[in-house]
C-alpha cells in the first residue's frame, strides 16, 4: 500500500531497504563528540566514515538509516534560510541507504528509481536526473537502463553534483532526483526555467542524493581513490513527504502542521492571521522540534559549542515567538507535539519528554529577563543619543547589545 503519512514513508523506506538485504541502523545521536569540525551530525553517512574509508569492519555491507541531522554551521548551514524557505529546516531527518564496497551506481540508481515510482507511487514523468557532467556511466544507466527519456536526464557541474561532507574525507560525484512542482508553480520567472539554472526556483525539489563515493580528500584538496568505492544516499524526510501529500511548502504537511496548530490555537489566531506571520510560525515550528531533538540528545543551553547553538535557536524562536504574539513561555507546548508524534521512531523523545519540556521553558524565562534588560540598556542608549543629537549608535556598543544580550 500507498505509504502516506510521514510516519509510513519513514517505515516504508526502511522496510523497502531491509527486504533488499540492508540492515537498518539506528540514527547516530545529533552532537559529534570527537569531531573538531563538525558540531552535529549533518549527514547520514557521518556515522559511516571509516567504513568508507575501510578503516572500520562492519558485518553489513548495505544499511540503510532514518538520521537525525542539523544544519546550522560550517560546510552545510542552512539557518538563515529557515522562515521564509518552504524547504529548508535547521533539523531534518535524512533518509539513507548506503553500500560499503557492495553495489555502486546502477544498485543505487535502481533501488531510488524503485522507491520513488513504485513504493510512493510518484509519476514518472514528474522526476528530473542530474548527473555530473563528467559521468557518462550514470547517464547511460539512466537513460538506456532505466528508460528515463534524455530530456529528463541532466548534466551538471560541481557545485550541484560532487558532495563532500566537509574539506577532507570521503566525498564523490552525485546524481540528484529533482521534483518538478509544474509551472505554476515558478517563482523565477524565466522561459528556460530548468534545474539546470540551479537558482533556487520554487518549481524544483530537489529530494534524493545519490552520492557515488569513490575519493578520499585529503586536507591539500588532493583526492585518492577509496580501496572500494560505494554508495551514501539522503533523502530529506521532510521533502519527500511533501512530493507525497501534494503540499509544496513543507510547514503544510504532517510533520510540521500539528505544531503550527498548535501555536494557531495558543495564539487564538484567525487563518489570516496565521498566514500573516508565516515566517514566525515557521521559524517556531522549524527551531522547536530541533531544541526538542537536541535537548533529548543531550544538549543543554551553553555560551559555547552545541549549547551555544541550542540556546540560538532557542531564542531566535522566542524573539519571533514575542513578535507574533507570545507573552509567555511557549516552547514546551511546541515540543509536546512533537515528542507526540514522533515519539515512536525516535524513543529519547518520550524518555526525556520532561527534561526537554523543563529546559525550553527555563531558557524562555532566561532569555526575557536578559532582553528586558537589554531593553532598558537600549533605551538609556538612545536617550543619551538624542541628547547629544546623534543618530547612528556606533558598532561597538550595537555590537555589545548583538552578542551579550
Ligand atoms: N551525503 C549526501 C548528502 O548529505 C547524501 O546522503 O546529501
Amino acid at each position: 500500500m500507498k505509504p502516506r503519512t510521514s510516519n509510513e514513508i519513514r517505515q516504508a523506506f526502511l522496510e523497502f531497504f531491509n527486504e533488499l538485504n540492508h540492515e537498518i541502523v539506528p540514527s547516530a545521536p545529533l552532537p559529534q563528540h570527537d569531531n573538531p569540525t563538525l558540531l552535529f551530525t549533518n549527514a547520514g553517512m557521518n556515522q559511516f566514515v571509516d567504513v568508507f574509508l575501510g578503516k572500520e569492519k562492519r558485518p553489513y555491507s548495505r544499511a540503510t538509516s532514518s538520521q537525525k541531522c542539523m544544519r546550522v554551521q560550517g560546510k552545510h548551514n542552512d539557518l538563515e534560510n529557515v522562515g521564509p524557505s518552504p524547504r529548508h529546516h535547521t533539523f531534518f531527518e535524512m533518509l539513507g541507504n548506503f553500500s560499503f564496497g557492495d553495489y555502486f551506481k546502477e544498485g543505487a540508481i535502481r533501488f531510488a528509481y524503485d522507491f520513488m515510482t513504485k513504493v510512493c507511487q510518484i509519476p514518472a514523468d514528474k522526476l528530473y536526473f542530474t548527473v555530473h557532467t563528467s559521468d557518462d556511466e550514470a547517464y547511460d544507466i539512466w537513460a538506456n537502463k532505466v528508460g528515463v527519456p534524455p530530456s529528463h536526464i541532466l548534466r551538471m557541474g560541481d557545485k550541484t553534483n560532487f558532495w563532500m561532507m566537509g574539506d577532507v574525507g570521503p566525498c564523490g560525484p552525485t546524481s540528484e532526483i529533482h521534483y518538478d512542482w509544474g509551472p505554476e508553480a515558478c517563482t523565477c520567472g524565466r522561459p528556460d526555467c530548468s534545474v539546470l539554472l540551479d537558482n533556487d526556483c520554487d518549481r524544483w525539489l530537489e529530494v534524493w542524493n545519490l552520492v557515488f563515493m569513490q575519493y578520499d580528500q585529503a586536507e591539500d584538496g588532493t583526492r585518492t581513490l577509496l580501496p572500494k568505492p560505494g554508495v551514501d544516499t539522503g533523502m530529506g524526510l521532510e521533502r519527500i513527504t511533501s512530493v507525497v501529500q501534494g503540499t509544496p511548502v513543507n510547514y503544510n504537511n504532517d510533520l510540521f502542521a500539528p505544531a503550527m496548530d498548535r501555536v494557531q490555537a495558543m495564539l487564538g489566531d484567525t487563518a489570516e492571521e496565521r498566514q500573516e506571520k508565516y515566517v514566525g510560525y515557521r521559524v517556531i515550528a522549524d527551531h522547536g522540534r530541533a531544541a526538542t531533538f537536541l535537548i533529548a540528545d543531550g544538549v543543554r543551553p551553553g555560551a559555547a559549542g552545541a549549547g551555544y547553538v541550542l540556546r540560538m535557536i532557542i531564542r531566535r524562536a522566542a524573539r519571533f515567538g514575542r513578535q507574533i504574539g507570545f507573552q509567555q513561555p511557549f516552547l514546551a507546548d511546541v515540543a509536546q507535539v512533537y515528542i507526540d508524534q514522533m515519539g515512536e521512531a525516535y524513543p529519547e523523545l518520550r524518555q526525556r519528554a520532561e527534561h526537554i519540556r523543563h529546559t525550553l521553558t527555563q531558557e524562555e524565562r532566561r532569555f526575557a529577563r536578559t532582553l528586558d534588560a537589554a531593553l532598558s540598556q537600549l533605551i538609556t542608549i538612545l536617550e543619551e543619543m538624542d541628547e547629544k543629537g546623534e543618530k547612528e549608535i556606533d558598532g561597538q556598543t550595537a555590537f555589545n547589545l548583538y552578542a551579550t544580550y
